[in-house]
């Protein structure tokens, strides 16, 4: 299997981890000799609520024997997808009413950054150094890490960058600015939070400039930052919110959300302003639909904030210089990509998944299923305590 993988697979990384699956239950995945790996990464902060979770396989399983793909997006009225939209328009604030399914969460950035074109007549984005949205040419354009950028280019013309939590830089957003487009914690630059009220600075030079705010929430949404959207804990609403990941429930899925009045604008001049075919496929949307209610409907989202302060109390080493991130979105910040790198693989020899981030090779992902038991995190923090006291040696 291993050679067949190599062989047949694309890879773009020359080192793959290359573990076969068998299975994966709760905050459990199975290689496939059997050995059990607890699981502290939940498929890069997708998987919130574990593997295989009862509430999740049941609904696709219901919607399977019903139907699968049937139409291309948006022409023919199913049932999961619809209760999926409305359901994210009740749990955000009013101005966020419509949403569009995608099948990623880099087509969701797309969509979001043409819309934010579409609306405001105007080309410049800004986005941020560092920043991370995807990868294909538009997501990517905005991406802040000119080394992965610069093979592809040109990529899209009028994109500026901006440091994140620089309020000295907001002035570049001007009336010629279509959009900037954030993320609300910046993943791949190392789980960095927004501070000094930063974000709402941001909507503040926006609602002056008439700039649209796309905040991409692909990450920290869905609840692992202890609130539904990372927004809510910042002071700050965007005009179109990115949503992915989590989402999903373990399905493929991306969404952009936005007011009627900027969505409808999708809809004409030109018509059929974003297409796909199986965005809102209904398998995936009622996989969405389970794991949204059962993360609303639970207290996953307050236990999130508990769990984190338990990790932090465990998680104190000499080779531990910062814990940064917020809920189960954390990251252990060590000195070296040698040290990250040795915790990431010896932990796995040891049955603990823990992965890099993209841009901040210092850094070690903690990012469990919200699912994950006080048991299960002292057993996996003792096994990387155990890892960096052999590195230390
Ligand atoms: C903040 C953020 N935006 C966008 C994306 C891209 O989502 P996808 O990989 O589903 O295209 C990711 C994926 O890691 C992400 O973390």
């Amino acid at each position: 299997m291993t050679s067949d993988f190599l062989k047949y697979q694309a890879q773009t990384t020359p080192h793959p981890l290359a573990m076969e699956i068998s299975h994966a239950t709760g905050s459990f995945i199975y290689d496939a000799k059997n050995k059990a790996y607890l699981d502290f990464v939940a498929g890069v902060s997708a998987c919130s609520l574990g593997h295989s979770h009862p509430k999740v396989v049941n609904a696709i399983k219901e919607q399977l024997d019903k139907y699968m793909h049937v139409m291309v997006y948006g022409e023919y009225i199913q049932k999961p997808a619809v209760e999926l939209v409305k359901l994210l328009a009740k749990k955000l604030p009013e101005s966020l009413e419509k949403t569009y399914l995608t099948n990623s969460g880099t087509e969701a950035v797309e969509g979001a950054l043409k819309l934010a074109k579409r609306a405001t007549g105007r080309s410049e984005i800004i986005a941020a150094n560092k920043g991370y949205h995807g990868n294909t040419l538009g997501s990517m354009s905005v991406m802040g890490f000119e080394e992965r950028k610069q093979a592809f280019r040109p990529l899209l013309p009028d994109v500026k960058f901006i440091e994140f939590n620089s309020e000295k830089d907001l002035p570049q957003i001007t009336e010629k600015t279509a959009c900037i487009i954030l993320e609300t914690i910046q993943g791949g630059a190392g789980f960095i939070e927004p501070k000094n009220d930063y974000l709402h600075k941001v909507r503040q030079r926006c609602n002056e400039t008439g700039t649209l705010l796309i905040l991409d929430e692909i990450q920290p949404g869905i609840g692992r930052t202890g609130k539904l959207f990372g927004f809510e804990h910042y002071n700050c609403i965007p005009d179109i919110l990115v949503t992915g990941k989590a989402l999903g429930g373990g399905m493929p899925i991306g969404a952009f959300t936005a007011s009627s009045k900027l969505m409808d604008l999708l809809m004409d001049n030109p018509k059929l302003g974003h297409i796909t075919t199986f965005g809102g496929h209904p398998v995936i949307s009622a996989s969405a639909l389970a794991t949204l209610k059962e993360i609303t409907e639970s207290d996953l989202m307050e236990q999130a904030l508990e769990k984190e302060k338990l990790i932090r109390k465990l998680l104190i080493h000499p080779l531990i210089k910062e814990i940064r991130g917020k809920g189960l979105m954390l990251a252990i910040i060590t000195d070296s990509a040698e040290i990250a790198n040795a915790l990431i693989l010896n932990s796995q020899d040891q049955g603990l998944i823990l992965f890099w981030l993209l841009f901040e090779l210092k850094a070690v992902r903690i990012t469990p299923p919200l699912t994950i038991s006080n048991d299960e995190i002292i057993k996996g923090c003792s096994v990387i305590i155990g890892v960096l006291n052999s590195i230390q040696q």
